[in-house]
């Protein structure tokens, strides 16, 4: 069983005060940092990219989870690399699910040194992508549509992390499972019992108390 890791967004953080947020992070109990990649083609929203993110490697401890939400995932990948990112997640809609691609993208990502997760849209059925199971490190169920923080939860994904855990207990495997979207106490406990080893938490945490917000979602 994984210990569980509070990833708070990025995207949610209050940027006349990202120092400061920054280094509330830092002394808090989150271990990784969440960073929303968006290109406004992929999503209907464009947030930030590598030079943004080498400004997080500077100036956090935290590990840093890259989500990309782009068309062009391959073609940046040693951009982020290189900025700092530990983890680097693609959607498999940017390969318009095609496994082979796919999983070129996950030995890109690896080559360069870099964890690797995938992830979907709440729409798309997993299971075809069973066979990718044991070369990631994350699995990342997204439990709003891309492109937003601030979304409510949907429940229905919690079928996604009860399938991976289900497999990853079969298969021996050790993948993260990872939650991104509308997290708050009340979903945060819904995800764990379901199986989710890592919350990601924007406005939840950004909204509130950070440390204290932290420490109430690992609970
Ligand atoms: C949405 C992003 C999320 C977002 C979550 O596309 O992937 O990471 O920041 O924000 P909240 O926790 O506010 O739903
Ligand atoms: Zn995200």
């Amino acid at each position: 069983m994984n210990e569980c890791i509070i990833a708070p967004s990025v995207l949610s953080m209050d940027f006349s005060k990202m120092q400061k947020q920054t280094q509330i992070l830092n002394q808090s109990q989150a271990k990784w940092l969440h960073f929303d990649v968006m290109d406004g083609h992929f999503v209907p929203n464009i947030t930030f990219g590598a030079s943004i993110l080498k400004g997080f490697k500077e100036s956090s401890s935290l590990y840093l989870d890259v989500h990309l939400m782009i068309s062009d995932p391959v073609k940046y990948l040693s951009d982020f690399k290189k900025a700092g990112a530990n983890q680097i997640t693609v959607h498999v809609e940017s390969f318009s699910n095609d496994i082979k691609k796919i999983e070129e993208a996950i030995r890109l990502i690896h080559e360069l040194g870099c964890d690797a997760g995938i992830t979907c849209r709440p729409n798309t059925q997993i299971e075809s992508f069973e066979c990718l199971l044991d070369c990631i490190e994350t699995f990342l169920v997204m439990s709003v549509e891309p492109g937003f923080g601030g979304q409510t939860f949907m429940e229905n994904q919690l079928e996604k992390v009860r399938w991976l855990k289900q497999k990853r207990e079969e298969k021996g495997l050790s993948y993260r499972i990872e939650i991104d979207g509308g997290i708050n106490s009340e979903t945060a406990k819904k995800s764990k019992e379901a199986g989710c080893d890592t919350l990601v938490a924007g406005s939840y945490i950004f909204k509130n108390d950070i440390e204290e917000t932290i420490r109430e979602l690992l609970k």
